[in-house]
């Protein structure tokens, strides 16, 4: 545990490598310098007090933030510069801060306009769809319903689904457990923690530190606008005051 750059497990190289990012929202220079990385497989949990930059940094890798300065590599790409629509394409699912998805129209719709934003072709868009139901069975019996019907859980599974049918490799994760009930909150970790266990990195952006604790592999915390600490879960989770000392003000 130290501010240096985390030691993971080192059989995989890095499937999203970010080095060294200064991102801006017009002249305000928010990331001043972030680096982290998520090797296949591994649930890396994002931490920091309100405004610290966590969700810009999310949207820096998804190309919607300025990025002036450092490196955003994945899977052998180069992202800097690269449009939202592609990152997409190329694997990346995003399930944003704000549940953002089609309230007026159907799962099923939902859906498919995900895949279609992914470039998912056509013959494939149905396994796609399948893969998503894998994960949320409990969408099966819901997919003619209309998006803004289904309870905040049932939404946020929406939202994950999507993400799920873009990010075949990674997906970027924002606040997803806000506002739900605990045992659905917990659900959700859980089932984000399976999705990682096969095969996929999720670098998961979360306010309750200490279920993102006991689901990560690696914790990264940053304040200002920079990496100022990092770990591996377990050696945190053996320290209780380890995270207070950076989430406290
Ligand atoms: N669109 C924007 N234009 C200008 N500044 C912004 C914009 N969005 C965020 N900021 C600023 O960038 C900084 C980082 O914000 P960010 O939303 O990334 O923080 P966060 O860590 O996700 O916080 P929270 O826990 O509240 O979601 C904050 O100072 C915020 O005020
Ligand atoms: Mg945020």
């Amino acid at each position: 545990m130290s501010a240096a750059a985390p030691q993971g497990a080192p059989e995989h190289p890095p499937l999203l490598d970010v080095e060294d990012v200064h991102g801006y929202y017009g002249l305000a220079h928010v990331l001043q310098g972030v680096s982290l990385s998520v090797r296949p497989g591994e649930l890396v949990a994002l931490l920091g007090r309100n405004g610290a930059g966590k969700t810009t940094t999310v949207k820096a890798v998804m190309g919607m933030v300025a990025v002036r300065a450092g490196q955003i590599r994945f899977s052998g790409h180069d992202f800097v510069g690269l449009p939202t629509e592609r990152v997409a394409q190329l694997g990346v699912g995003y399930v944003p801060e704000d549940r953002r998805m089609f309230p007026g129209m159907t799962v099923r719709e939902n859906f498919r306009l995900a895949a279609l934003g992914a470039r998912v072709r056509k013959a494939e868009q149905q396994a796609a769809q399948d893969r998503a139901l894998q994960v949320f069975p409990q969408l099966t019996d819901h997919l003619d319903r209309v998006a803004s019907r289904l309870s905040g859980g049932q939404q946020q599974m929406v939202a994950v689904g999507r993400a799920l049918i873009c990010g075949r490799k990674l997906l970027l994760v924002d606040e997803v457990t806000q506002g739900l009930a605990p045992n659905i909150a917990t659900e959700m970790g859980r089932t984000l923690r399976r999705v990682a266990d096969e095969g996929r990195g999720v670098l998961l952006v979360e306010q309750n530190s200490q279920m993102a604790l006991e689901l990560a592999d690696r914790v990264y915390v940053l304040d200002q606008g920079v990496v100022v600490a990092s770990g591996e879960a377990a050696q945190i989770r053996s320290d209780p005051t380890w995270l207070e000392q950076f989430l406290t003000l």
